[in-house]
């Protein structure tokens, strides 16, 4: 078993770790940077991805040497995503909001978690560009710049304000589905924004400045650290179709407690069965 202290230790060493890291997207933030693309056109990556990534598993395993990793671009480059064992793990999403990045547009963040015997005991989210730091540790509370945090008390979708990611929409598969949970999500709540990062968007509901944040097709290193520090705020994340989350295949529902997540999650079912009942009647 891992102790109350080596956990601190984990924990402080790499929230120092982050904050080097996060020189390399300061330097870069307003350079004119060569962009490379991954899945698609809109996936986009920079030599300061790269760069946060590995500085992170280097300088985490010079201090660490048994424990693991799994990076979202040493994943993409190996075309593997390593299988989550007992192992102490660091999930890593070097630039979350990478789009954004590119745009200058301020809402980016580095991602870390530590997953031991698949439980998530450490998450640190850091904005380089406002300089604000959400970290969680396992049973402790989650707190921003050192402040603790708690989600908002909205219990009803019609009055919440709710983040919606636009990437899910280019699955061409899935497109239908998609916009119509755009749609009925924007008829109800007072509002729906896009941040350009999911990682930042669980961290908003735990801070109480979103209400509902859902996006499915997200990868564990876009939801890992966002997941512990919004359920130690006391937030609630489930299953897009209600079950229980799954940090490792994540289809998310981020609420600020569970009422506002089950009301989501049933608007989100019929909203599916009325598309699929107009695709049959296409065909
Ligand atoms: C992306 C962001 C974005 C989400 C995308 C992710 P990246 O991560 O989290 O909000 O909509 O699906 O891929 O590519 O900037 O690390
Ligand atoms: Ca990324
Ligand atoms: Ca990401």
């Amino acid at each position: 078993m891992t102790s109350a202290e080596e956990i601190e230790h984990f924990f402080q060493v790499a929230k120092l770790l982050t904050l080097e890291a996060a020189e390399v997207i300061k330097d870069g933030i307003n350079e004119l940077k060569d962009i490379e693309t991954k899945s698609s056109d809109k996936d986009l990556v920079t030599k300061y991805d790269k760069e946060v990534e590995r500085l992170l598993f280097e300088k985490l395993s010079n201090e660490f040497p048994d424990h693991k990793f799994i990076g979202e671009e040493t994943s993409s480059t190996n075309k593997e995503i390593p299988e989550l064992t007992d192992a102490p793990t660091w999930i890593i999403d070097p630039i979350d909001g990478t789009t954004n990045f590119v745009h200058r547009f301020p809402q980016i963040c580095i991602s870390v978690a530590l997953v031991i015997n698949k439980r998530l005991e450490i998450g640190i989210i850091y904005n380089p560009c406002y300089d604000e730091m959400y970290t969680a540790k396992k049973g402790q509370g989650a707190s921003l710049n050192g402040k603790s945090i708690r989600p908002s008390s909205t219990k009803e979708l019609k009055k919440s304000l709710v983040n919606l990611e636009t990437s899910a929409l280019f699955t061409t598969s899935k497109t239908d589905i998609g916009l119509a949970r755009f749609n009925a999500i924007i008829e109800v709540a007072h509002g729906v924004r896009t941040i350009g990062s999911a990682a930042l968007a669980l961290a908003f509901v735990a801070r109480g400045i979103i209400d509902v944040f859902h996006m499915d097709g997200l990868k564990s290193w876009d939801v890992a650290a966002g997941c512990l520090i919004l359920t130690e705020a006391g937030g609630t994340i489930i299953d897009t179709k209600g079950g229980i989350f799954n940090f490792m295949a994540p289809k998310v529902i981020a609420a600020a407690n569970e009422v506002l997540a089950i009301e989501t999650s049933k608007l989100i079912i019929e909203t599916d069965l009325k598309t699929l009942r107009k695709r049959l009647k296409k065909n």
